[in-house]
């Protein structure tokens, strides 16, 4: 197990496509020992999912997971570990929602971003098994986040509204949203 660099914003392998892994690749003993690597990765960062650009791996992986006390995103459901390889997503519901996202690749940072509310994502999981997924809210939002990596995008490629990308500290004093529970 290793805590892996993560590239950050400027570094092209951010900004490349990355390749398809084949099942044999997925269940290989270098890919099983990436999966382990960046879910460590992920925890040490307390981050809700990462992509395999994120730590130098052009390959299409990603893994999402997410706790119901997480006070930064105001989640209500916690996410149990998912891991996608070569997912692929279908737009089930066009009417868009709203977070102020972040990225482990762009630290300090986040903004508004607006996206599908409901999406269908097909995937290989850990043992590449073919598997669906219906996400909505802030699961699809996370989900269209990390396989926007996988393409070479950004959050930031998709901030509507420049005046609503803030530092963390901005974020909390001049546009956080009170708590449901305030
Ligand atoms: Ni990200």
């Amino acid at each position: 197990m290793a805590i892996l660099k993560v590239a950050r914003l400027g570094h092209p392998v951010l900004r490349g496509p990355c390749r398809a892994l084949s099942s044999d690749e997925i269940v290989s003993a270098p890919v099983r020992r990436l999966v382990r690597d960046l879910h460590e990765t992920l925890r040490e960062y307390s981050g809700v999912g990462i992509a395999a650009p994120q730590v130098h791996e052009p390959v299409r992986l990603a893994l999402i997971e997410f706790g119901e006390d997480d006070a930064r995103y105001r989640t209500r459901d916690a996410e149990p570990l998912r891991i996608f390889f070569n997912p692929r997503v279908t737009v089930l519901d066009e009417a868009l929602s709203g977070f102020w996202e972040g990225c482990l690749s762009v630290p300090g940072l986040r903004g508004f971003v607006e996206r599908p509310s409901k999406v269908r994502v097909d995937y290989l999981d850990a043992e590449a098994r073919p598997r669906d997924l219906v996400a909505e809210g802030f699961l699809a939002t996370v989900c269209q986040h990390e396989f926007d990596h996988l393409d070479g995008t950004l959050y930031v490629d998709r901030i509507a509204d420049p005046k609503r990308f803030a530092f963390d500290e901005e974020f909390a004093r001049y546009h956080a949203e009170p708590a449901a529970e305030d």
